[in-house]
């Protein structure tokens, strides 16, 4: 196969950043994808229908071609989000749902959710007005195995969540491990997982070879190898309950090089081309369009993207760094050869 066309994708968990980095990052994705759900961890978190707002006018004035890709915007789940704030989101067209995550979790995760008890009169909230609640899960426990953590999560609290506002919608996001995936298969209807590019990709051997590995570090953490064959199975399984989220979450150089790393892969500049590479590593590309473009929009009950894009089988180099505000972004297999590359105009079956 030497070219594919696919409906044009959405991105369903994105890291945009703030200022300048946000500039620099964001027309990686406005090339790809047609919406993309940005997340909340700026410093100070998107808490509130107003913030959301404000920094979805910033998103749109850093955009090349404005109209050409929608950002849907997460706000930060904290224990003193007010009740009326859910009943705001609910209403407001540019608001796709709230996010959990557990405090001390991963970045900027320090105003997330202490105890879950503490949120339960939200949760029913968000229940009621049927706004949708992605989840950051792995427990934060600090005597939990790190690699464990997700199933931990599962176990000791979304099992509870689910059976306690059984008509919540839940994407359990950028899930790592065959437990996980297993889990999302047998859960009722309204749950569903996105997945990583990264993460059907690597194995936690990524991370150690032939040095400590900063690039590759994310949270939650690669797993090990049949934790990632069981991720590309559910991938690739063109079942309903798992689609595109890349989790794309820039740092700048300097923070990843660092004796205590930031927790990142930047992976927008190639999304696409590195889903199909996972993809066609198992003879499963027929499957991309279902993962990438139908599932995640199905979901959540938006119309699928009327727009066209294609994947031409074309070797090409993966720049050593990108510029990320006054400092550089090195992204995900940086100088190496890929060999799917995006066609970057998007065109428009209509
Ligand atoms: O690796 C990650 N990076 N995981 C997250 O949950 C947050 C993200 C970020 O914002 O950098
Ligand atoms: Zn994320």
């Amino acid at each position: 196969m030497q070219k594919i066309t696919l409906t044009q994708p959405d991105d369903w968990h994105l890291h945009l950043r703030a200022g300048a980095a946000l500039k620099d990052v964001v027309n990686f994705s406005a090339a790809q994808f047609r919406r993309a759900v940005v997340m909340p961890n700026l410093k100070p978190p998107v808490t509130t229908v107003r913030q959301a707002l404000a920094y979805h006018a910033e998103i749109k004035d850093a955009l090349q071609n404005p109209q050409d890709f929608e950002p849907l915007m997460a706000l930060y789940l904290t224990e003193s989000t007010h009740r009326d704030e859910i009943k705001r989101a609910a209403e407001h067209p540019c608001i796709h749902g709230f996010k959990l995550y557990p405090a001390g979790a991963t970045t900027n995760s320090e105003a997330g959710i202490g105890s879950l008890q503490n949120i339960y009169p939200l949760l029913e909230i968000m229940e009621r007005h049927d706004v949708p609640l992605m989840i950051h899960g792995e427990a934060t426990d600090p005597h939990i195995d790190i690699f464990d953590r997700e199933l931990a999560f599962i176990e000791n609290s979304l099992f509870e969540i689910i059976e306690r506002f059984p008509g919540l919608r839940i994407v359990l996001e950028h899930i790592t491990t065959r437990h996980a995936a297993e889990f999302i298969r047998q859960a009722p209807a309204q749950i569903a997982a996105t997945i990583t590019a990264h993460h059907l990709l690597y194995n936690r051997n990524a991370l150690f070879q032939g040095g400590l590995k900063p690039h590759f570090y994310c949270l939650p953490v690669l797993k090990r190898e049949e934790h990632r064959l069981a991720l590309l199975d559910a991938a690739a399984s063109g079942e309903r309950k798992f689609f595109l989220g890349t989790d794309s979450a820039p740092h700048p150089r300097h923070g990843k090089e660092n004796a205590c790393a930031c927790a990142g892969c930047f992976t927008a500049h190639a999304a696409i081309e590195l889903y199909a590479t996972a993809f066609a590593s198992v003879n499963k590309l027929d499957k991309l369009e279902q993962f990438a473009s139908f599932n995640g929009p199905d979901f959540y009950g938006m119309p699928r993207n009327s727009s066209q894009v294609t994947l031409q089988k074309t070797e090409w180099e993966v720049p050593a760094g990108y510029t990320f505000g006054n400092d550089t972004l090195i992204p995900l297999e940086a100088g190496r050869v890929l060999t799917w590359k995006f066609d970057k105009t998007p065109q428009n079956s209509q």
